[in-house]
Formats: structure tokens, C-alpha cells, sequence
């Protein structure tokens, strides 16, 4: 049974308890109505106003049209809502990616999103934000579409995983918070997305196979605990938006989902941006606006269709009152609050570039050919982001074995490279759209979530380049396949540097026959026979892995020919690089893993559903809480390495675990009343008004917000109750302020310990706390704190966790609120989630 909002139950918020503890099995997502207007509060004050006044000052076409896509290919950017010609207010642009600008030119091309978790560096995920923002300021995009916190990352084979962070919620939402201050201290809103259980690419979308998007089926406090989570840091930190995402959640749509959007998003989270959806990701007209969504993209109801759900149907819809004025008010004021909030108003600069082509000359409307003109003014942006993206590129490489002190390498008579993965692709890095091909070296996936390459540092280049300052003869092999060319090069040499990659990427194009997700845990194009084969010739081999997460190690990491083993993920552009630097200990390791290997595929409990037995196809997520190195740990799995695992030059120690209770007092749950839904300005209720102005040209396929017919009036209108109501509502116990009860971030241990460097070079150690919560139902462990310490040989530092109430807590389906159990309390502090010397209880 398929449930949206206008055919779902409606029940009183009331029984929302009970509702919540029985929509684990995935046939129900509780309707919650009305949804939540602004109120302006946690930092938005300033911006609400300006945007009320703003808003007020609209006519309802000028309100529409901030709602509604233009439609696929109508502007430069790959999403654009209508403009305000009256006001000269361009049409906001939104563009991808998360990783850096989707088409463009003289753009950087940075890390992956993974890449800069496996950093474990809150300083850099905020960098590279800012520096993210910066470019795409530069370019005139008022709306990054990113960070990703969904997918989390629960299943290894997940295509699109690398856009995020890690499957583990704490380390994704710090990324998360301190990408989003990065991007917005720009004076760029920046989009959180996909929200949410957005975790596998094989039927996302109704396609061939299937009429309908597969649903994602979990219970209220996996929700809470684990995909939520990411979510809530990311509205405290202030995000402007956040996309919703194509598939369900549930059997609801995740673009008109009341219970994500209203319930969890808007009133729990006390989210004060808009909620933009996927493109087409849309399936309703007014029931999505009243389901909680505020933006449509691509604005048209398929790609370049013409039709749209919202644009004149929305006008339509406000002047026969099915839309209720303070909706729709409520939509634009919260698109304009996020334009005000991180100062577009003063930051702005037209856009000067065009996704469509990248010749100087084009079509403004690139969907209709029409409007001639300079299209692209090749505004370079790249500053001095190249050195950024060296340090992420090395300090996310994770060094996974190193015996006999294989690495650093010091100057050798001779070394051989081989692999296709070291080598340019011939073709140049960008010769695939979107990166939908895997040639050369890898250093991003494919699909949305890319940039342009402004070049790719190979390493073959970087350690060529070495090579040559070092006097030290080098050789080369490309060919995967060509393994007598390989064993010729490896004669007399002193290394053997192999590299081997696995790629992925989003399901609308396939890459030798995955389909955004992974076939499989091994690696592409030979990689395996690849690595066997070197070991098997050298007692002295170096293997680099470019992949998109875990491949199967286990066969080759304890080959005693394979000295050392390092994961450099997507580096981006200076890839070769960085990896030259980590090889060469210019740079020393201090990565760590952002994900458990699993010595086989089954290890992780869950994959991917490839083939669906239902329409919808139903992702059961049984596992709750345990995926990663939860279930690893909960079912006594030895992984080949460990989450939060990875070494040094150097050698630490830990010492002196001292925990201090504080006393934030005991927990409130929020009571009260909204304010009643406001609305800004007066709405001509004249149709004639609507209409398309005499004499205009409609450019074709552009999304309009006149009406096209005449409005029905008076037909049966059956919306879920309470949809269309503006009376004060109550507000949820763990909601009332950014990211939930305000009280949930209050201190309540503060945990330190002593790191010390204990070997002869300097390096950084990230050491990391883990939390037992104590009940047979809980993980063994889970992170709740990690620090960069920079460490000189002999020198200690702090390191400092402070845990809050959130940290502490279980959710508490009967009350819907967190709470801390009466089961004890344990700390962990070490190196990695199986390497944790130190522990103590919280009393
Ligand atoms: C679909 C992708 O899922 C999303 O991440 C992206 O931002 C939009 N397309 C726009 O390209």
C-alpha cells in the first residue's frame, strides 16, 4: 500500500507515540500536519526579517516563482528558480557539487567528501568548505548543492557513498556542521542532502523495472540514532537548505513526506531553511507544498517536460484557496531567509558561467536555443586552493601496512610504477561526462557529484618528478594486462609501486555495467591478478588503492611481499601529489579509516537490493543501528582492518584518562505554543491578474508561474486534516531549537587523556573516544569525539572530548524525546575502534 499525504490515515499529533513505535516495518509513515512555519529564531532573526519585508512586498506570481524551477537546461545553472524582473532579482541558481563546481572551467576540483573525513580534521573539513563557497561565489551560484549525509554510507557497495562522509553519524555530522560554516561564511547557502535513507542508487527512481521508488524502512530510533543524526548537526550549524531525496522513507515519498519533513525536519529539528527536492523527485502538486517541501527542481515535472507540478498549478491552487496564503509565504520567506542569512544580498555577482556548454558564445535558454549571447566569461576561481587540496589529498590517505620500514621511501636506486591507475587517462581527465568512465587514475567518482578536473596531477607525474630530483632511475608500466611488460620492469628495482582502483558513482549512468552501485568489493580493471602478480615478482611492493570505499584486502594484505598498503580514496586534483608526499614522508600519515574492510562481502551484514521482489521494492533496514563497525563488533567479525585504524611514521601513547562530571541541571522537555502562521503582503485574488501578460513570449519548456487555463473552482477537496490549518501548534519535547532541545548540547562529562609521540618524527594522531551506552540493545561501542593533536617526537598533548546530553542519550519512542538509560556508562579512548588502551566510567 502505497501511502502520500493526501491518501495517507490522518490521525492526531497526539498519538504520535504510539504511531512512531509501530512504523518500523515499513508500511507506515505518520501523517503530520500543518507544516511548521519560520519563526526566526537561532541566528535567523536578522534574516527573517529582512526576508519578511522582502516577501511582503511580492506579488503572488513574484512568491511562485521562488518556488518553482524554471525547468531542466532554462538557465546556466543546473537548478534555477523563477526571477523577479520588477525587483532585477536574477532567478536563484543552485549547482552541484559537493566536491567542487559541476561544470565549469578554472574551478578546483577538490578531495572527495570521504577524502576529507578520512582527514579527521575539523580545521580542513571547514577549509575546504569555505573554499568550496568561495568558488562558487565566484561564479555567481547562490546555493552549493551540498554536503552529503545521506547516503551515510550502509552498505560498502553504495555508489554514491564517497559524496558523503562515513558511515559513522558523528563523524558525518561534525563534517557535515563545519562543511556547511565553510560554505556559508562564503556567503554561499549551502544544501544538505539527501534526506534522507537515501542509501543505495539501484532503483531510486520509478524506472523500466520499477513504477514506483524503493522505500527505506526503519523504526523511529534508528532514525533518530543514527540517519537523523548528521542531520540535526547540520540544521545547528545553520544550513540554508536540504534536498529531499527520490527515494521513500517508509512507503512515503521523501519530496512529500509529512512525517520527514514536518514532523522530524521542521518541527523536532526546528529547521528554519527550505526544503528543495531532488530533481523530479517531486510527485504531487499541493500536497508536497503542505507535506513540508518549499522548492521544486528542476521546476519541471520530468526532464525538460514542460509541465511542471507547482508553477501556474501552485498559482492556481493559492487563488482557489486550496493553498493557504501562509504556506506559501511561508515557502519564499524561507528560501529568502537563507539568501539573507549568508548575506547573498551583498555577496552576489551574476552568473558567469553556463552548465550547458562551455563555449564563450551560447543560448542563455540552452533547453529552447534561444537568447544568443556570451555565456561563459571564464572567471578563474581557483585562488590558491591547489595547496589545499595537496594537504586533504595527504592527510586522507590512510596508511594501512608497513613492515620492514618499507615507507618513507629514502631516495632509491630505482623504483617501477605500475598499474593504469598511477597514469593519465589518455583521453585527458575530463573525456567522460561526469567522470562516467573509469580510465587513468582515479581520483573521483562519477555522476552529479563531480567537478571538472582544471587538471589532474597523475603520480606517475609526481613520483616521475621525484624520481628525477632524486636521481633515481624509474620505470613504468600502464597496461593492466600486459604482465610480461610488468615483470621486465620490475628487474633490479628496489620498490615496487603498484596501484590498483574501484570506482562508482550515481545510477544514471552505468560504468562497465554497475549501475552507480558496485557490482562488487574488488577492484576494476585486473587489480587484483595486478597486485598478485607484482608481489609475486618483488619482495619489495608498495600497493596504493584509489577507491570509492572497502574493497576485500584480506588476499593480499598479509602477502610478506607487499610491504606496505596504503587507501589515498578520491584525492582529487593533486592526487599524484600527495601521494608523492605521503610515499616520500614529506608528509607523515595520519589518516584513519572512515569505514571498516570487511575481510568478505557478507561481512557487513547488508548490500545492496539489486533485483526487487516488490513495487516499490522494500529496504527493510532490520540491522537498526549496527551497520559498520557496529555489526562487526555486535557479531565478534574480524575485519582485515578496523574503522577509525591507520598509521604512522611515528609511534603514541596514551595516558591519564580523567573524566569530570559537570552539572548542566536535568532535562526540560520543550512545552508550549507556536505563534500563529503569519503572512506577509496581500494577494490579488483577480485571475485576470495571473494571466500571461499581453504580447509575452513564452520561451519553450521554460516553467511559468501565469496560469495556462482557467482555475478550477469548487471541486471536492479532500487534504489530510489539519494541512491547511494556521492556529498556534504544539511544539515536541525534543524540539524547540536548532538540531532539537537546546538542553540535549549541554556538557555533561568532560573526558580528557594524554597522547604522547613516542617515536623519532613528528605527526599528527587522531585520537578518538567511544562510548558503550551500556544496554543489551546498544552497540559494543560508538564514536562520540576525535581531535587532530599535532606532535613532535617526545612532545604530549591533551586531547579533550567534551559529551553531552545527546551523546549520553537513547530515543524514547513512548515519549519522543532522548533519554539517558539507567545502564552504566563506559569510555574508550585510543587510536581506533579495536585499539583503545584507556576506559573509564561515568559515574
Ligand atoms: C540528482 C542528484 O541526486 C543530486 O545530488 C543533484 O544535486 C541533482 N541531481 C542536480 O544535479
Amino acid at each position: 500500500m502505497l501511502f502520500s499525504p493526501s491518501t495517507s490515515l490522518v490521525l492526531l499529533a497526539g498519538s504520535f507515540a504510539s504511531l512512531a513505535a509501530a512504523q518500523n516495518d515499513g508500511d507506515f509513515s505518520p501523517p503530520s500536519y500543518p507544516s511548521p512555519w519560520m519563526r526566526g529564531g537561532n541566528g535567523w532573526q536578522d534574516a527573517y526579517a529582512k526576508a519578511q519585508e522582502f516577501v511582503g512586498g511580492l506579488t503572488l506570481l513574484e512568491k511562485i516563482n521562488l518556488t518553482t524551477g524554471v525547468g531542466w537546461e532554462g538557465e546556466a545553472c543546473v537548478g534555477n528558480t523563477g526571477s523577479i524582473p520588477r525587483l532585477n532579482f536574477a532567478g536563484i541558481c543552485l549547482q552541484d557539487s559537493p566536491l567542487g563546481i559541476r561544470f565549469a572551467d578554472l574551478n578546483s576540483a577538490f578531495p572527495s567528501g570521504m577524502n576529507a573525513a578520512a582527514t579527521w580534521t575539523t580545521r580542513l573539513f571547514k577549509s575546504r568548505g569555505n573554499a568550496m563557497g568561495m568558488e562558487h561565489r565566484g561564479k555567481g551560484i547562490d546555493v552549493q548543492l551540498g554536503p552529503v549525509a545521506g547516503p551515510l554510507g550502509r552498505v560498502p557497495a553504495g555508489g554514491r557513498n564517497w559524496e558523503g562522509f562515513s558511515p559513522d553519524p558523528v563523524l558525518t555530522g561534525v563534517a557535515m556542521a563545519e562543511t556547511i560554516k565553510g560554505i556559508q561564511d562564503a556567503g554561499v547557502v549551502a544544501c544538505a542532502k539527501h534526506y534522507i535513507m537515501n542509501e543505495q542508487e539501484h532503483n531510486r527512481e520509478p524506472n523500466g523495472t520499477v513504477k514506483f521508488a524503493y522505500s527505506a524502512n526503519l523504526d523511529d530510533k534508528t532514525m533518530h540514532e543514527l540517519y537523523l543524526w548528521p542531520f540535526a548537526d547540520s540544521v545547528r550549524a545553520g544550513v540554508g537548505s536540504i534536498m529531499c531525496s527520490y527515494n521513500q522513507i517508509n512507503n512515503s515519498y521523501g519530496s512529500q513526506n509529512s512525517y520527514t519533513l514536518n514532523y522530524l525536519l521542521k518541527n523536532e529539528l526546528d529547521f528554519q531553511g527550505f526544503v528543495v527536492s531532488d530533481w523530479w523527485a517531486q510527485h504531487t502538486g499541493v500536497a508536497s507544498a503542505l507535506a513540508g517541501l518549499d522548492m521544486t527542481m528542476a521546476g519541471d515535472q520530468n526532464l525538460a517536460s514542460g509541465n511542471t507540478w507547482w508553477g501556474s498549478n501552485l498559482t492556481a491552487a493559492v487563488l482557489n484557496g486550496t493553498m493557504p496564503q501562509w504556506r506559501l509565504d511561508d515557502m519564499a520567506t524561507r528560501i529568502m531567509s537563507a539568501y539573507f542569512k549568508v548575506g547573498r544580498d551583498t555577496a552576489r555577482v551574476p552568473t558567469n558561467f553556463n552548465s550547458w556548454s562551455s563555449e564563450t558564445f551560447g543560448y542563455i535558454h540552452p533547453q529552447a536555443n534561444e537568447g544568443y549571447q556570451q555565456i561563459n566569461y571564464h572567471v578563474n576561481v581557483q585562488a590558491d586552493h591547489a595547496r589545499l587540496c595537496r594537504e586533504i589529498a595527504g592527510a586522507s590517505t590512510v596508511l594501512l601496512k608497513n613492515v620492514n620500514n618499507a615507507l618513507p621511501l629514502k631516495k632509491p636506486k630505482s623504483i617501477a610504477v605500475i598499474g593504469e591507475d598511477a597514469h593519465d587517462n589518455p583521453g585527458g581527465p575530463n573525456s567522460c561526462g561526469d567522470r562516467g568512465c573509469n580510465r587513468g587514475t582515479l581520483a573521483m567518482g562519477w555522476g552529479s557529484g563531480t567537478a571538472n578536473f582544471p587538471y589532474l596531477i597523475a603520480p606517475n607525474t609526481a613520483l616521475k618528478e621525484q624520481a628525477a630530483r632524486d636521481g633515481t632511475k624509474y620505470s613504468n608500466v600502464s597496461d593492466n594486462y600486459d604482465f610480461s611488460a610488468v615483470t621486465a620492469a620490475l628487474q633490479g628495482t628496489d620498490a615496487a609501486i603498484v596501484f590498483a582502483n574501484a570506482d562508482s558513482g550515481e545510477a544514471y549512468i552505468s560504468v562497465d555495467g554497475n549501475t552507480g552501485d558496485r557490482n562488487n568489493l574488488t577492484l576494476w580493471g585486473n587489480g587484483d591478478a595486478l597486485i598478485a602478480h607484482v608481489a609475486s615478482q618483488h619482495p619489495n611492493t608498495i600497493v596504493v588503492l584509489h577507491t570509492v570505499g572497502a574493497v576485500i584486502v584480506e588476499e593480499f594484505k598479509n602477502h610478506p611481499n607487499i610491504t606496505a598498503l596504503l587507501w589515498a580514496g578520491l584525492p582529487g586534483q593533486e592526487s599524484g601529489n600527495a601521494i608523492t608526499d605521503i610515499l616520500y614522508g614529506k608528509r607523515n600519515p595520519s589518516a584513519k579509516n572512515v569505514f571498516t574492510w570487511g575481510k568478505k562481502r557478507e561481512d557487513w551484514g547488508v548490500d545492496v537490493v539489486y533485483t526487487p521482489t516488490a513495487d516499490p521494492p522494500q529496504l527493510n533496514f532490520k540491522e537498526g543501528n549496527f551497520i559498520d563497525y557496529r555489526y562487526f563488533d555486535a557479531n565478534g567479525i574480524e575485519p582485515s582492518y578496523e574503522f577509525g585504524f591507520g598509521l604512522s611514521y611515528t609511534t603514541f601513547e596514551y595516558s591519564d584518562l580523567k573524566i569530570q562530571k559537570m552539572s548542566p541541571g536535568p532535562y526540560e522537555p520543550t512545552k508550549g505554543m507556536t505563534k500563529a502562521a503569519p503572512t506577509f503582503g496581500t494577494i490579488d485574488f483577480n485571475e485576470s491578474n495571473a494571466e500571461f501578460p499581453p504580447g509575452f513570449h513564452a520561451v519553450n519548456k521554460y516553467i511559468y508561474p501565469y496560469l495556462s487555463d482557467d482555475v478550477p473552482r469548487d471541486q471536492v477537496q479532500n487534504w489530510p486534516e489539519g494541512s491547511l490549518e494556521g492556529t498556534p501548534q504544539p511544539k515536541l519535547p525534543a524540539g524547540g531549537s536548532a538540531g532539537g532541545n537546546r538542553q540535549l548540547y549541554d556538557v555533561m562529562y568532560v573526558v580528557t587523556a594524554t597522547v604522547k609521540n613516542t617515536g623519532g618524527v613528528k605527526g599528527v594522531e587522531i585520537p578518538q573516544l567511544y562510548l558503550s551506552l551500556g544496554a543489551p540493545t546498544d552497540p559494543r561501542i560508538v564514536l562520540r569525539g576525535f581531535d587532530d593533536l599535532i606532535l613532535d617526537p617526545n612532545e604530549s598533548a591533551t586531547f579533550e572530548v567534551k559529551l553531552t546530553r545527546r551523546d549520553l542519550s537513547n530515543w524514547d519512542t513512548a515519549s519522543q524525546n532522548w533519554v539517558v538509560s539507567n545502564y552504566p556508562k563506559t569510555v574508550y579512548v585510543g587510536a581506533s575502534s579495536r585499539d583503545l588502551p584507556l576506559s573509564g566510567t561515568l559515574a
